[in-house]
């Protein structure tokens, strides 16, 4: 319902069955790593609370008490001076799923692919402080020129879902594709494709073996390009993405096979490999998994007039089940751009449609799932931290930099490179049933 509430405001008065977890009213720095002791392994409170974090997440040690213990208006008094007194050295870019105590100082907003061109875009700025997840911060570093700096205000700003393919699991899957499918032991028959919520070291792999990024904006134009190079994709790390677009392109149901890394072959037969077109890592966003068809036959029934949009990271089911899928870029624009009085069921992450809900008041803009569960990654990003690394910058510190080592990025690059060089790779991100 339409509120000028951010979701932090609501949060804090909300009755537990509102909420997926009653942890969502901790401190984020309840799951820092003590500066002396053990860390605590959890990606925090929100969609991804209970999924498995490898050993090998990066760690965000406390902060200085002194921003622990402040109150929130003089955080926001210090991230205004500070933002002020670096002027135009300074670019602070701002995903969607951030919450608008966060979003307000963002110079640029957008989707995963937006603010990976943004972060191109002003090269005067040496410090690119990337209000996200790490892969995001990973990507802009790659973009970045040299004397550019990209800092992540909360290095635990993972991604549950890029953690679900690492580096070991992907170069296991090559090995077995190439002595399944006859590419001699280097999968030649298989174009990868990985997802921009994937690590750096994911897209240098692809870069290294002529395949590509694609983001949810451009996946289906990515994997045309795709198959007009290869027979068959190996598609990681988001299973559901690489199936809504497969089917966007007429890939039957029979031809997509699922890889499960934790299984010999990834659990299929040498003969349903070679039938398959598309080849899809096991790997899910557990924000998107909440999103289902009773939720979307739910707002139908309340509303018959009702819009429903999704994220194409959504359960096939469930993008089949709405009138549109597209990027979170693209659900902004076809909602800011709707009729005054249309009625929106929105299928993504709860700061963003709240947001929408609050920019939009002449629309109807509510949340498929009741329950209000934000990405706990996207989550760990508070105003303390924000206010901590831009007073760090002021004091000439550079704090929680994102470094990607130059030889994986030289590979990414050209993964990456090869993304932004499609034309219209925007074009066609939704889809109208
Ligand atoms: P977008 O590229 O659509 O912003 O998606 C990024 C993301 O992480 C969605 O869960
Ligand atoms: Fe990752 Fe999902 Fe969060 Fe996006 S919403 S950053 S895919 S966990």
């Amino acid at each position: 319902m339409p509120s000028t509430d951010s979701i932090n405001a609501k949060i804090g008065v909300a009755a537990p069955a509102e909420l997926c977890s009653d942890e969502l009213k901790w401190n984020p720095w309840a799951y820092d790593a003590p500066r002396e002791g053990a860390r605590l392994p959890l990606y925090g409170a929100g969609a991804s609370q209970w999924d498995t974090i490898p050993a090998s997440a990066p760690v965000q040690t406390e902060i200085p008490e002194r921003y622990r213990s402040m109150e929130p208006k003089e955080i926001v008094d210090r991230i205004g001076t500070a933002k002020a007194r670096l002027g135009a050295r300074l670019v602070i870019l701002g995903h969607h799923y951030q919450r608008d105590e966060i979003i307000r100082w963002a110079d640029f907003r957008g989707d995963s692919f937006k603010l990976s061109q943004q972060a191109t875009s002003r090269r005067q700025a040496d410090a690119i402080v990337f209000c996200g997840v790490h892969f995001m911060a990973e990507s802009a570093d790659i973009l970045a020129a040299d004397h550019q700096r990209v800092i992540l205000p909360n290095m635990a700003a993972g991604c549950s879902m890029a953690d679900m393919a690492d580096e070991a699991q992907v170069l296991a899957c090559w090995r077995q594709l190439g002595a399944a499918l006859g590419g001699a032991g280097d999968g030649a028959a298989v174009v990868p494709v990985t997802y921009m919520n994937s690590s750096a070291a994911l897209k240098a792999f692809c870069g290294e073996r002529g395949g590509v990024v694609c983001t949810s904006s451009n996946a289906t134009r990515v994997l045309e390009w795709a198959f007009e190079r290869g027979e068959r994709v190996l598609f990681f790390p988001d299973e559901h993405l690489g199936r809504n677009t497969g089917t966007k392109l007429g890939i039957p149901d029979d031809a997509m096979v699922v890889w499960d890394p934790r299984r010999p072959l990834g659990g299929n037969s040498v003969e349903a490999l070679r039938g398959a077109r598309l080849i899809l890592w096991r790997g899910w966003c557990s924000v998107h998994a909440r999103f289902t068809v009773a939720q979307i036959a739910e707002a139908r029934r309340r509303y018959p007039e009702i819009n429903v949009i999704v994220h194409p990271e959504c359960r096939h089911e469930v993008v089949a089940a709405a009138d549109l899928d597209g990027s979170t870029e693209l659900i902004l624009e076809t909602i800011a751009t709707a009729p005054a009085g249309s009625c929106w069921a929105v299928g993504t992450e709860i700061n963003m449609v709240n947001r929408l809900a609050a920019e939009h008041p002449d629309k109807r803009i509510f949340c498929l799932d009741p329950v209000i569960c934000p990405c706990s990654t996207m989550y760990r990003i508070h105003p303390a931290y924000l206010a901590w690394v831009l007073e760090a910058l002021v004091d000439g510190r550079v704090v929680n930099e994102i470094v990607v080592a130059d030889h994986v990025k030289a590979a990414a690059r050209v993964a990456l490179d090869r993304m932004l060089a499609l034309p219209g790779s925007r074009a066609g991100a939704a889809a109208r049933r």
